[in-house]
């Protein structure tokens, strides 16, 4: 395993992610056609599972001896290994896909060593590619260098925009974690908020981690999503200079099926940013403590 040929595999994920983007942009999802997975909010179509069957054959032909790991396929408690695995996510957003917002990607990632190596990240409605391998630098539409301008320093929240995500869970402790932590958040300095300058909710983390590094907004918060939501994005984040830890505090290091994720894009104050942050998150979340 120690030959794989990364820029191939890079290569031929690319391909895959736009055959799956003809699939995608071809199909006629409705809302009353979807199915759900464990509650009303928790969306699944037959597009999911057809491209993620598309997927696995072709990586499996080309690739026997590389594992998987997919969101449509996934068996419960199952962990992420050391070995190479190809861990994806067929339609990221599939909720806005279901409603025919354009917020939609393929997130093709392969892990090596539990280490997110490549990351191949496509938005099909708008043709925004992210690609990455690790140690090889972070693109746009395969030649734009990410992040897209110079960082500017990160001196403080109350100037940064932060992606968050409602996710499916809407009750619980986690669900008043998040909802405590985004009103503290936005809420004014004067009543002990970080006053940001806004809180975004797109509904795709793999596209979340990629405007992240693009430098589109400068942090996102989510605990609950899994490694096929952020295996891709998190290379083409740390390619572009970003850094991904725990979204409860204290945890510099992350794993990438860790279930909980704070992303910071590049720039100086980067870490001063994670502290502030975790300063702001009102308790700790208990999803992923199976998953240290
Ligand atoms: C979802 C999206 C969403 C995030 C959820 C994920 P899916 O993935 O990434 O942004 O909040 O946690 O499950 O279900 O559309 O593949």
């Amino acid at each position: 395993m120690a030959d794989l040929d990364l820029q191939e595999i890079h290569d031929f994920l690319i391909t895959i992610a736009h055959k799956a983007g003809e699939m995608i942009t071809a199909a006629h999802p409705s809302t009353g056609a979807a199915g759900s997975k464990k509650n009303s909010a928790d969306l699944v179509t037959e597009t999911d599972r057809a491209v993620e069957t598309m997927v696995s054959t072709s990586l499996s032909e080309k690739y026997p001896n590389i594992a998987f790991m997919g969101e449509e396929t996934y068996t419960p408690n199952t962990r992420l290994t050391p070995s190479p695995t190809f861990i994806v996510d067929p339609i990221d957003g599939t909720t806005n896909f279901v409603h025919h917002h354009p917020y939609v990607s393929i997130s093709l990632g392969l892990c090596i060593n539990l280490l997110p190596t490549i990351g191949v990240v496509y938005n099909p409605f708008t043709q925004t590619l992210y690609t990455a391998i690790r140690g090889r630098g972070a693109f746009l539409n395969r030649t734009t260098p990410l992040p897209l301008t110079r960082p500017a320093p990160l001196t403080d929240l109350s100037k940064c925009l932060v992606a968050v995500e409602w996710g499916s869970d809407r009750s619980g402790p986690d669900y008043a974690v998040k909802t405590r932590t985004f009103a503290r958040l936005a809420a004014a300095k004067q009543d002990g908020g970080a006053m940001v300058h806004g809180l975004r909710s797109w509904g795709s983390a793999a596209l979340n981690l990629c405007a992240v590094a693009s430098g589109a907004v400068d942090a996102y918060w989510e605990a609950g999503c899994w490694a096929w939501d952020v295996c891709a994005g998190w290379v083409v984040l740390s390619e572009a200079g970003g850094l991904v830890v725990d979204a409860n505090p204290g945890n510099w290091e992350p794993s990438v099926d860790g279930r909980r994720y704070l992303a910071v894009r590049g720039g100086e104050g980067q870490r001063g940013i994670v502290e502030e942050f975790w300063g702001c998150v009102e308790g700790a979340f208990e999803v992923g403590r199976e998953n240290p």
